[in-house]
């Protein structure tokens, strides 16, 4: 008999830490956790580590010879900015990646008579908007509007969606016996931020930037205007999201897709929030054209009504909450000491 397990795959990265320590705390199932980079933290209990690529067929299938799958949170990816620099490999990482595990899924799904429950975490970045015009008109954005990327990134989430929805709905459709398929279920993520790690440079985070670099007294440029508003939320919502969204009973999902998201800040906004807690902090505005456009194409903020309406979705972090409770607070002891 293979052992149950979950698989978490990007463990190591932002979302992924913060994952694992939560599902280690709530279920018995043991973790494998997949990643080309080492684990950061020490061993947690239950949790093993295998360090590889996901694009390592081999590695896959000594997988599922060993265990038997019975969730896949699938967050390995290139993130936005590297996926800009190196379009090539970005598409291999994010979509043949991910055409691996949907495969392994699918055939886990067939060999357990039940389906494999699939986690995809996509962004804000599949959606693209043309002009600045449409984008103070068409403020909260639903789904199904404006799937139009500009990027590499959003492109590679966008058809990953699709391949999901294909691998849970249409899976060798023309096969004389359907089979049994996985269940493929996505969020699209608005800029994420996390008190525990550095942002790593992708067009959403001038904001995170702004607060680690005023916590450390050093001065910072954003490289957005001002009056440039995306949607945020911290990473406790990210996880219980994620987490909220897997409990989900099948039945009431109505979409494999939903926007998650918990406040809407414009770049100034997000500096006087910096500013209230690090008042000697020092913010300028110093706009970059090409990452400035890319972050023009995204709205202003996500409609998350599909999620509250069909698995009772709701932040626990608004704005207020977020810098207060969790951001701050973190963000001083890891700088302060
Ligand atoms: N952070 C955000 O703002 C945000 C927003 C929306 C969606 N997401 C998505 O959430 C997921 C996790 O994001 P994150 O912020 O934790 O990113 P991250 O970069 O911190 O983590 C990604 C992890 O994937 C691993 N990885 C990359 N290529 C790999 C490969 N070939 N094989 C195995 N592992 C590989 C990296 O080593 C890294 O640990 C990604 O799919 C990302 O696209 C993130």
């Amino acid at each position: 008999m293979r052992k149950k397990v979950i698989l978490i795959t990007g463990a190591s990265g932002e979302i992924g830490q913060a994952l694992v320590k939560s599902l280690s705390e709530i279920y018995d199932l043991p973790i494998i956790t997949l990643d080309i980079a080492p684990v950061s933290d020490a061993a947690q209990p239950g949790v093993i580590h295998m360090q590889g690529d996901i694009l390592d067929k081999a590695l896959l299938s000594r997988l599922v010879s060993e265990y038997e799958i019975v969730t896949i949170y699938h967050l390995a990816a290139l993130l936005s900015t590297r996926s800009e620099f190196t379009p090539e490999a970005a598409h291999r990482v994010n979509v043949e990646g991910t055409l691996g595990l949907l495969q392994l899924a699918a055939e886990q799904s067939e060999w357990r008579g039940e389906p494999v429950k699939f986690l995809f975490p996509s962004s804000i970045a599949a959606y693209g908007l043309p002009d600045l015009d449409t984008k103070t008109q068409y403020t909260r954005v639903r789904e199904w509007e404006w799937n139009n990327p500009r990027t590499m990134y959003g492109c590679n989430k966008l058809y990953c969606e699709q391949l999901g929805i294909y691998y849970s709905q249409y899976y060798r459709q023309l096969a004389v016996d359907r089979p049994r398929m996985l269940d493929f279920r996505c969020l699209r993520f608005p800029g994420l931020i996390s008190a525990f790690t550095v942002p790593s440079g992708g067009p959403s985070d001038y904001g995170p930037e702004m607060l680690h670099h005023a916590a450390q007294n050093k001065p910072y440029a954003s490289f957005v205007r001002e009056d440039c508003r995306i949607p945020f939320m911290a990473m406790p919502d990210v996880v219980k999201s994620l987490l909220q969204l897997t409990a989900a009973p099948r039945e009431e999902l109505r979409h494999s897709v939903y926007n998650v998201t918990s406040f809407s800040l414009s770049a100034l906004e997000f500096r006087d929030w910096v500013l209230k807690y690090f008042p000697n902090g020092e913010i300028t505005f110093q706009p970059d054209e090409k990452r400035q456009t890319i972050v023009d194409s995204w709205p202003a903020d996500l409609d998350d009504s599909a999620a509250k309406r069909d698995w009772g979705w709701a932040p626990d972090y608004d704005v207020d909450r977020s810098f207060s409770e969790y951001l701050v607070p973190n963000i001083r002891s890891r700088y302060q000491g």
